[in-house]
């Protein structure tokens, strides 16, 4: 498909390329947004590409499958990889430049460093995904001081990454502002992924089960609800929906992601749970609100 803003959108490769434009863009006084995201676009992607322009001058999306954020026996091989129709999208969408570096790229020869949060990255996805959460702080620190942006936007979908990059941009004072944009869902409540190409119709009409349950464990937590049991009721509704196994379901601080145990705290619902080889996981604040 072709579009008559293709020749709006630079794709770059290489970190030297990158930072000169966007010095160049600062020199000049325009403010610079970047977004990373891992290719495989859709219509959430394409929201943070919105809040950027609407934030900044200019707008940096990053496209790269990161080796290091997938476990062994994870879907790095399969993970979708669609860069054709990912540049028209980004091209229609006004986006200014997008880098797409390759892994030699980002991890040459000798590459040693692991940017490491302890804590965030132990709970939750980060007890079922083993070194996860070092990866994407690895390849984020590097995406931030590679561009140096006056923001960078992240999605609530992946919420304990959205903590874990406040944490460490605050820790390792990266210049940056870092911004939240609210999860996009389906019509039917299931959170946009580039993982939903992987389920099959059966599979796809169960998927919904998860922020439902979520959404109602929140309303019945903001409600008074018992915490420990209003979550295991939610596990139980996973279950009972077709979900094949449960990784879990927690109420946690939506700062910190210490346990919840006041009903009357800002809270966050977050869900991991699987539907035969598809891995979903969505998350909402308590009290819910529309939208979320
Ligand atoms: P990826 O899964 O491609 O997501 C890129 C960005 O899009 C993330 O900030 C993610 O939270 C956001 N996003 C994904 N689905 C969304 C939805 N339905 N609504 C709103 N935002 C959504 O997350 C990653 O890539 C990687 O871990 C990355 C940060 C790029 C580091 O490799």
């Amino acid at each position: 498909m072709s579009n008559q803003y293709a020749d709006r959108l630079v794709v770059v490769r290489d970190v030297d390329s990158l930072r000169r434009r966007v010095r160049d863009w600062r020199r000049d006084g325009l403010s610079v947004a970047l977004v990373p995201t891992m290719g495989a676009l859709h219509k959430g992607h394409m929201k943070l590409m919105d809040q950027a322009q609407k934030m900044a001058d200019r707008v940096v999306a990053t496209i790269f499958v990161n080796p290091k954020q997938f476990g062994p026996n994870e879907d790095f091989s399969s993970y979708p990889r669609r860069e054709a129709d990912d540049f028209e999208l980004l091209s229609a969408a006004g986006v200014h430049l997008l880098f797409a570096p390759e892994a030699t790229a980002m991890y040459p020869a000798g590459f040693a460093t692991t940017v490491s949060v302890a804590g965030i990255s132990d709970v939750l996805d980060g007890k079922h995904r083993a070194g996860h959460f070092d990866g994407v702080a690895t390849v984020v620190s590097k995406l931030l001081l590679q561009a140096l942006p006056d923001i960078a936007i992240f999605g609530e979908k992946d919420y304990q990454q959205l903590v874990l990059i406040r944490r460490f941009v605050e820790d390792l004072n990266i210049p940056v502002d870092i911004i939240g944009a609210p999860t996009v869902r389906e019509h039917d409540g299931l959170a946009m992924s580039s993982r939903n190409a992987y389920l099959s119709a059966e599979e796809r009409v169960k998927a919904p089960a998860l922020y439902v349950a979520i959404a109602g464990a929140a309303k019945d937590i903001a409600a008074g609800g018992e915490i420990e049991a209003t979550v295991e009721a939610a596990r139980q509704k996973l279950i009972t929906a077709g979900f094949d196994s449960v990784d879990y379901v927690e109420a946690r601080h939506a700062d910190t992601l210490a346990p919840l145990t006041n009903t009357s705290n800002h809270g966050r619902i977050l869900a991991a749970a699987r539907l035969g080889r598809t891995r979903l996981i969505d998350n909402v604040p308590v009290p819910i609100q529309q939208g979320a």
